[in-house]
């Protein structure tokens, strides 16, 4: 049942590629002149209409939340708040009836997720729900709902669904943009090409493994570690966090890397493990000179940036090279060596990778 992989994580990492084609077969004109997604049952007039969107998940789900708001801002101009289901269900939203609300949530049976879904429908508000399994309370509930089609999720941490996610995410901002005209048949032509190839990007990314590994065989007795990244490189970083502690149990905290020195360097001395994306060609300088900052504090740095950009060589430890993409479509690349890096920590550890202590695949309680 897993396929010959020693963990159900290992698989289904494994499976993002063809995940990823899955959740966009059918989905992408053959000439990406368009993105077809006739379950919204939303015209191009409905979509004109919303002023706002309100993004609500938890956990994981929320973290490809974070990179569906920079995604829809740059492509549609829309106002995106993402918001976490437990705060957000008891913090009174401002909405109107011009609000989007997108609920994600990978088993659709999140108790806080569907509490907010429930809460906006009373408010009369549109909710779409993005989720992996048909035929869920979220999928019944949504006045329509995108599937993912990452396939039946077994292990507790969450990756063929988070990839899948943030490929449902960019179909929609396309979908968004493309009717608000404030993505140009060009630009969208161009995602839709960069979409199309991610699942050999993916492929790509997975050769790194035997790399990854080896840093985390290295580093698995480390108490704490730290994520670093700009923009959706930030959201990748939690996303990465969030992964090692789950399942390594080792401490990890993800910075915005222009913030590090308002405290958190603090905790940065000698030998502490820094991971630092740099997959965003126009934020590099920035965060190349925060990752100078932690070098000089001793940090050992993992670098992550795409095929090209040896530059980051002479300041980092180690460096990840990822194929490249357009930016906005990296983190799907950059978050796949995160996902190994928890696994082999992981195992290493002698955790039980699929079933982290404390924690259920789905919380179905508030
Ligand atoms: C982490 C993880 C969780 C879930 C969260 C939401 O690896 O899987 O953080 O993402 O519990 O679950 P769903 O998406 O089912 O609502």
């Amino acid at each position: 049942e897993r396929g010959g992989y020693p963990h159900f994580m290992l698989k289904e990492i494994h499976e993002q590629p063809r995940a990823v084609r899955d959740t966009l077969r059918g989905r992408v004109s053959e000439d990406f002149s368009r993105v077809e997604l006739p379950e919204l049952g939303l015209s191009d007039e409905d979509l004109r209409a919303i002023d706002r969107i309100h993004i609500v998940a938890c956990g994981t789900s929320w973290h490809a939340g974070l990179v569906g708001k920079a995604a829809i801002e740059a492509f549609a101009r829309i106002p995106v708040n993402v918001e976490i289901a437990s705060e957000y269900r008891y913090a009174n939203p401002i909405v109107t009836d011009r609000t989007l609300v997108i609920a994600i949530t990978q088993s659709g049976e999140t108790a806080d997720t569907l509490a907010a879904m429930r809460e906006m429908k009373k408010r009369g508000v549109r909710v779409v729900a993005i989720t992996n399994v048909v035929g869920s309370s979220a999928a019944r509930e949504a006045d329509s709902t995108i599937i993912t089609w990452a396939g039946p999720e077994i292990a507790v941490a969450s990756t063929k669904a988070y990839t899948t996610q943030l490929v449902a995410l960019y179909l929609l901002a396309v979908r968004l943009g493309m009717s608000r005209q404030t993505l140009t048949a060009d630009e969208a032509r161009e995602v839709l090409t960069g979409l199309d190839n991610l699942p050999q990007v993916v492929e790509q990314v997975l050769d790194t493994a035997p790399q990854i590994e080896s840093f985390a065989k290295r580093y698995k007795d480390a108490h704490d570690t730290f994520f670093i990244g700009r923009g959706i490189d930030y959201a990748v970083s939690l996303e990465g966090a969030l992964k090692l502690k789950e399942i390594s149990y080792i401490h990890a905290e993800a910075y915005a890397a222009g913030e590090l020195k308002h405290g958190t360097l603090a905790l940065i001395t000698d030998g502490v493990p820094v991971i630092a994306l740099a997959m965003q060609p126009e934020l590099y300088e920035k965060t190349l000179s925060n990752i100078v900052e932690v070098k000089a504090r001793g940090a050992f740095v993992l670098g992550l940036t795409w095929v090209g950009n040896e530059d980051l060589e002479k300041t980092v430890d180690e460096v990840i090279y990822l194929p490249k993409t357009l930016p906005l479509l990296a983190p799907v690349a950059a978050v796949i060596p995160l996902q190994l890096l928890a696994y082999y920590a992981a195992v290493a550890r002698g955790n039980d990778v699929d079933k982290p202590r404390n924690l259920a695949k789905s919380v179905t309680v508030e």
